[in-house]
């Protein structure tokens, strides 16, 4: 496996779609970047050589399927589109796995963190290396969108909180509820802090300061709500800092 030829044959696959829209250079230059920050958390596990390299392996193509995904239905949005992360795996077979990564059973361990980063829940009859990847993908991914959206604009809202969101976001829990406007996708955005799993990616978010920065911007465009908010922004600043201590 070599992580520097597997990033030209994946720039060059790139190149069938149009980089000129802004939403296909944003999943390439966020594949590069999740790929490196795998790299990081893997190194930071302390991860065998190999390993690591299966990590970043995952980080580069987790979003195989995005291209397609906006070429056909020109949106990030599964739900009325197709899960990205299926069509990826679909498409990495069709494009010959092979080019990426020799080994069969590496083959199927990166196939399934495919599968397994943009769900909900992990499902729980996971072998230990599943897990591993999986967890690995989804911190990876998670700070790369807190990052994104350090640079993409927050719309105003003049709805009021959806209580029951704010409840469980003030309890530490992630919600899934379905989302009805901008804020209630915001709210979900910043409930994805409590579906982290390493110390190593909490402290890595708090250095950065991505989050704070970005509920302080939902506030800024949702007075209605600032009471809440700051309530969201205080619990989750605890929780974070807490998190990361075991670093
Ligand atoms: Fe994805």
């Amino acid at each position: 496996m070599n992580i520097e030829k597997a990033k030209k044959i994946f720039e060059k696959y790139v190149e069938n779609y149009n980089l000129d829209d802004d939403k296909i250079k944003l999943k390439y230059d966020h594949s590069l970047r999740v790929c490196e920050l795998c790299k990081k958390i893997a190194l930071y596990l302390k991860l065998p050589k190999e390993d690591v390299e299966i990590a970043e392996m995952i980080g580069l193509l987790h979003d195989f399927g995005r291209f397609e995904q906006i070429k056909i239905y020109d949106t990030f949005d599964d739900r009325i589109s197709v899960d990205h992360a299926v069509l990826g795996v679909q498409l990495l077979e069709e494009f010959d796995i092979d080019q990426f990564v020799e080994d069969e059973e590496v083959q199927k361990l990166v196939k399934k963190a495919i599968l397994l980063h943009n769900k909900t829940f992990i499902e729980d009859n996971l072998t230990e290396r599943e897990i591993l990847f999986a967890k690995i993908i989804r911190d990876a991914d998670k700070i790369d969108i807190y990052y994104i959206w350090t640079n993409l604009e927050v719309k105003t809202v003049d709805a009021k909180i959806n209580d029951k969101i704010y409840h469980r976001l003030i309890k530490c829990k992630i919600d899934y509820e379905e989302r009805k406007n901008d804020l209630d996708f915001y709210l979900l955005l910043i409930g994805l802090v409590y579906d982290i799993n390493f110390n190593w990616s909490y402290h890595y978010l708090n250095e950065k300061k991505y989050v704070n920065l970005f509920i302080d911007r939902v506030i800024n465009k949702n007075k209605k709500n600032y009471f809440k908010l700051s309530k969201i922004k205080l619990v989750i600043k605890k929780y974070m800092k807490k998190r990361e201590k075991l670093c």
